[in-house]
């Protein structure tokens, strides 16, 4: 059995965490393959909002096995918090939720060399979430890294000791005030690896393989999007790991010829959070009006979304890069009540007129150039029938579905699992 993936197109903040717990009860695992707590799903049902930062989105599900894979960087103190926030649902978390042992750990010193990092940037900074995720994955790559299989071991905490001791060092060479009591963070850390500790870890790869083989059917969950992919993204303001397609099978051990439908998740609109370049941004009203009406705050840090019309040449480029087989258009209902809708067809590029993603997409290089459509009015947020949608909905839809010649098979109309059109 083929192995779907479901991936964010555009800079994060897509509502992957909402299609996937609609999706999840067609499937048996939901496996996370990258990214770590720098990511915030939201999930909203019976009326109580959730947001899981590490733990797949399927966890709520009765029947679903949720695998957080060799992909992923953990942060045993923000994974601790995420356990209590689920106590209150009395899951089975022991047998719900595995952990590869092959996945890196984040370390309070991790966090803490973001934070020296980001501020010795300057202006210059990422606007990185703050939650180690980058010094963790230079610790993977740089074959220096803690992973969940370690806490196996007799001599972790030697191994602990030596890795957080470089990294004070490292904090010093920054020469950056931060102010740090590690003893604290410590007492926090270790409490909650104990914690880790007596949740299940496994071979995911092996367990993955044995699950495919057995006909089980598995979706293989992304986070951020690929304009944050670490190589295809907007270099250097992107995020440390491989968000694209090619991370699941980098970040489950899946082949590439194990690979089903890729399911592209987009706004109908554009958002970012954090620095770096982003054409489409909106700095008037209409900007401001977007992220009112959506609720433009990021799930993790809080910070305001900047807010822009849909650039198609970004997201085609998303589309191709990933092989999507079926879109899902999400908040259709924030651009509801706009006179018209504007959409980036191609891009001024250095005085030329270019269809596809260049290079460089800094401000000084590009503007976007526009196509103009009719807009909506209707509130399309108690609809649930494809029927029900206006005609200029489904003109803009049309128009985009064959520009990306993908078929949009979601329209999502607001936060919750019910607002969710299938088409
Ligand atoms: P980091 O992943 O925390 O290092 O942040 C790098 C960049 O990716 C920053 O611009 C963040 O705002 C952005 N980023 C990281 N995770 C997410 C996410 O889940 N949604 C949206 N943006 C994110």
């Amino acid at each position: 059995m083929a192995v779907d993936l479901l991936l964010g197109l555009q800079w994060g903040d897509e509502g992957k965490g909402k299609i996937v717990d609609v999706l999840t009860k067609d499937y048996d695992i939901i496996a996370r393959f990258q990214g770590g707590p720098n990511a915030g799903h939201t999930l909203e049902f019976d009326g109580i909002k959730h947001v899981l930062h590490t733990i797949p989105s399927g966890i709520f599900h009765e029947n679903a096995i949720n695998i957080v894979g060799n992909g992923v960087v953990i942060d045993p103190v923000i994974f601790k918090k995420e356990l209590d926030n689920l106590k209150k649902f009395n899951l089975d978390i022991k047998s719900k939720l595995l952990i590869s042992r092959k996945a890196h750990l984040i370390l309070p010193t991790h966090r803490l060399l973001d934070a020296a990092s980001e501020a010795s940037k300057g202006k210059a900074k990422i606007g990185s979430t703050l939650k180690g995720i980058g010094p963790t994955y230079m610790d993977k790559t740089g074959r220096n890294g803690m992973r969940v299989g370690d806490l196996e071991l007799n001599n972790w905490q030697e191994k602990y000791r030596a890795l957080a001791n470089k990294h004070e060092a490292m904090i010093d060479y920054y020469d950056v005030a931060i102010e740090y009591d590690l003893r604290e963070l410590e007492t926090d850390f270790f409490k909650a690896i104990k914690e880790l500790k007596e949740l299940t870890f496994i071979d995911s790869e092996e367990h993955l393989y044995q699950a495919q083989k057995a006909n089980q059917k598995i979706l293989a969950e992304g986070a951020q999007g690929s304009l944050l992919d670490i190589d295809f993204g907007t270099y250097p303001y992107v995020t440390s790991s491989t968000t694209t397609a090619a991370g699941a099978c980098t970040g489950l051990g899946i082949p590439p010829n194990k690979i089903g439908d890729v399911f592209g998740i987009f706004k109908a609109y554009t958002t970012r959070v954090g620095s770096g370049p982003f054409p489409t941004e909106l700095f008037d009203e209409v900007g401001a009006t977007m992220g009112k009406v959506g609720n433009e705050f990021g799930a993790t840090t809080g910070r305001p979304r900047r807010c822009g019309w849909l650039d198609l040449v970004a997201l085609k480029y998303a589309v191709r890069i990933n092989g999507v087989t079926k879109l899902m258009m999400m908040k259709a209902d924030v651009l509801s009540g706009f006179d018209k809708i504007k959409v980036c067809t191609a891009y001024n590029y250095k005085g030329t007129e270019v269809t596809h993603l260049p290079y460089n997409i800094e401000a000084e290089n590009v503007s976007p150039i526009y196509r103009e459509m009719k807009g909506w009015s209707e509130d399309l947020t108690t609809f649930t029938q494809k029927d029900q949608l206006p005609e200029t909905l489904n003109e803009y839809i049309d128009f985009l579905e064959k520009e990306l010649e993908v078929p949009i098979k979601i329209v999502s109309v607001g936060p919750d699992r019910t607002q969710t059109i299938l088409r």
